[in-house]
């Protein structure tokens, strides 16, 4: 399951307080038009997206088997943990409405940290969009949710991710365990980046 960043941030009761606000609120305005919090309306297209392998086989994360039920639990689930301004599950919509992608962001208000996972349709990849997709995610994990860093993992196969993620200016911090729902481990790269070093970089 999601695991929090390595390094240990710590914060005041006000800050812990504000992000958990911001996360409960969650303006998407900033990840684009087509941007949805994910609700019951969206779980047969989440479902066609994560049974392609191509999306969620790189993915630790996710329910599994991938079906309308666990799906729809993992929304709930998601929903509930938003209403405690710990997690947000966002769809992507292409411009017929349909599932293009998502992001899940798991938030540790308390130690200012956020991690996120995701995935773009097969359709989609390997077209050159994953660099600035990742990018506007980021962008608003520090931007609208006010978190001071962000930890990410990719399995050790995943150059593809390795790339999208070390563009940004994430921080290559080893290898970590990935727990699966299952209990099982995905050996993965680790990475970091802080706000301060993500807003050097943007200038
Ligand atoms: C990971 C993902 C979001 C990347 O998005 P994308 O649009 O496919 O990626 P891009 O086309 O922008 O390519 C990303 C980079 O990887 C490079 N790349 C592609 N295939 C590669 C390979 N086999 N080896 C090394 N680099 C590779 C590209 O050249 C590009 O680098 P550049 O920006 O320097 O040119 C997307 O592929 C995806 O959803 N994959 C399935 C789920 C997944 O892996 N999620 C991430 C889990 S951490």
């Amino acid at each position: 399951m999601s695991a929090p960043p390595k390094t240990v941030l710590t914060t005041t009761p006000k800050e812990e307080a504000a992000i958990r606000q911001a996360v409960r609120a969650t303006d998407l305005s900033l990840l684009g038009p087509g941007a949805r919090i994910a609700g019951p309306s969206h779980i047969e297209g989440l479902v066609a997206l994560l049974s392609d392998p191509a999306v969620s086989a790189p993915i630790y994360d996710l329910p599994r088997p991938i079906n309308p039920q666990t799906v729809g639990d993992w929304i709930e689930e998601t929903a509930q943990l938003q209403a405690l301004g710990e997690a947000v599950l966002v769809v992507t919509l292409d411009s017929e409405g349909t599932v293009a992608g998502y992001s899940r962001f798991t938030v540790w208000p308390e130690r200012a940290s956020a991690e996120i996972a995701g995935a773009r349709r097969a359709d989609l990849q390997n077209l050159g969009g994953g660099r600035s997709g990742a990018a506007g995610s980021f962008n608003w994990m520090f931007e609208a949710l006010g978190v001071r860093l962000i930890g990410v993992t990719a399995a050790t196969d995943n150059p593809r991710s390795a790339k999208v993620i070390e563009a940004a200016g994430f921080v290559p911090m080893g290898q970590r365990d990935a727990i699966r729902p299952d209990g099982s481990v995905r050996a993965s790269f680790y990475w970091e980046l802080t706000r301060e070093a993500w807003l050097a970089r943007r200038g």
